[in-house]
C-alpha cells in the first residue's frame, strides 16, 4: 500500500475510534534531538546499557570510567535542555483535545507528552525530571533547567575526579535523605504497569509510535491490546517486533505522518 493510503485507513479507523491509546517510544522524540536507543548511533550503540543502564553498574561505571559516564551525562542533559515537543508529540496533544485519544502510555522519561499538553500519560519507565528519595521513596518534580544544570554539575564533578563530592550535589528530600532520578533502570520494575495493561485491554485502537517494541514488560502493551481485538496501527520508518498484530503500517517519521493523520482525521469529521 502508498502511504498516503496507509495514512487515508489510519485517520478512518482512528476517526472511528471509541477508546484510542497511544504507546510510544523512544523514536517518538528523534524529531526533537533525543537519540533513540537501538538505531545506528543510537545511546545502546555507543555506551554499553549493562554499564550505563543499571542503577549497580552505573554507579561502578562511574567509578571505573568517570570520562565515559561524563560523556553520557553530559549528552543527556544537552539533548533534554535543547528538547522540545514535535510535530508528532503536538498532534498526539491535539487528539485529546478533540476527545479521540485516551491515554499515553510511553516508555520515554523526557517528559515531553506533559509539555505538549496531554494530561492522561502513564510512563513506565518513570521521568527524569521527577527524583525519588532513596530513604522515605517521597517523589519531587523539578524544572527542566534545574534537572539539566545538576547533570552539567555531576559531569563537571567526574571531570575533576571528584567521585567523593558527588552526593552533596544530589536534590536532598525533605526527610534529609539524597534523590534519585525517578527512572526505571534494567533490572528495576517498572512503574504503573498495572494502569498501562488496563489501558492496553480497554482500548479498540491502539496507535504505536517510535518503539523497536524489545523491552519487557512495556512491550506487552501492544500485545494486551490485540488480544482484547484492539486495532493496531505503527508509525515507525523501520521495522518494530510487533508486524505480525499490526493492521496498518506507516513507513514514516512520526512528527512528518502524524500530524497528516491528524489532518485527515479532521477532514472525516468535518
Ligand atoms: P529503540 O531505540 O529500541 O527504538 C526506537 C524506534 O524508533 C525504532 O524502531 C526506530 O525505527 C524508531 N524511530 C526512529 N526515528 C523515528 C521517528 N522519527 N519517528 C518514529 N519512529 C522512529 O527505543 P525504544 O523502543 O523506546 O528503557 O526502547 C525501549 C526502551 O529501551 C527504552 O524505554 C529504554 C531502552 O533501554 C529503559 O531504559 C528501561
Ligand atoms: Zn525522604
Amino acid at each position: 500500500m502508498s502511504l498516503e493510503k496507509d495514512i487515508d485507513t489510519a485517520a478512518e479507523i482512528i476517526s472511528r475510534a471509541k477508546r484510542l491509546v497511544a504507546f510510544t517510544g523512544s523514536g517518538v522524540s528523534a524529531e526533537s534531538g533525543i537519540a533513540t536507543f537501538r538505531d545506528p548511533g543510537g545511546l545502546w550503540d555507543r555506551f554499553n546499557p549493562d554499564e550505563v543502564g543499571t542503577g549497580g553498574g552505573l554507579l561502578s561505571f562511574v567509578m571505573q570510567k568517570p570520562s565515559v559516564a561524563r560523556e553520557f551525562l553530559l549528552e543527556v542533559a544537552d539533548s533534554f535542555d535543547k528538547a522540545a515537543p514535535n510535530p508528532g508529540h503536538l498532534a498526539l496533544a491535539d487528539l485529546e483535545k478533540m476527545g479521540i485519544l485516551h491515554t499515553v502510555i510511553t516508555q520515554n522519561v523526557d517528559d515531553l507528552h506533559w509539555q505538549a499538553g496531554n494530561t492522561r500519560v502513564i510512563e513506565v519507565h518513570g521521568n527524569l525530571m521527577r527524583f525519588r528519595c532513596l530513604a522515605c521513596y517521597s517523589k519531587k518534580k523539578f524544572k527542566k533547567e534545574e534537572v539539566v544544570s545538576l547533570g552539567r554539575n555531576i559531569a563537571a564533578s567526574l571531570g575533576k575526579g571528584e567521585l567523593q563530592g558527588l552526593l552533596p550535589i544530589l536534590p536532598k528530600c525533605t526527610c534529609g535523605s539524597p534523590m534519585r532520578p525517578d527512572v526505571v533502570m534494567f533490572g528495576e520494575a517498572v512503574q504503573d504497569l498495572h494502569l498501562a495493561m488496563d489501558e492496553a485491554s480497554k482500548c479498540d485502537v491502539l496507535l504505536i509510535l517510535g518503539t523497536s517494541g524489545v523491552v519487557y514488560p512495556a512491550a506487552t502493551v501492544p500485545l494486551v491490546a490485540r488480544r482484547a481485538n484492539a486495532r493496531v496501527i505503527d508509525i515507525n520508518p523501520g521495522e518494530s517486533a510487533f508486524s505480525s498484530i499490526i493492521d496498518v503500517q506507516i513507513r514514516g517519521n512520526s512528527g512528518k505522518s502524524l500530524p497528516r493523520v491528524l489532518e485527515s482525521i479532521k477532514s472525516k469529521l468535518s
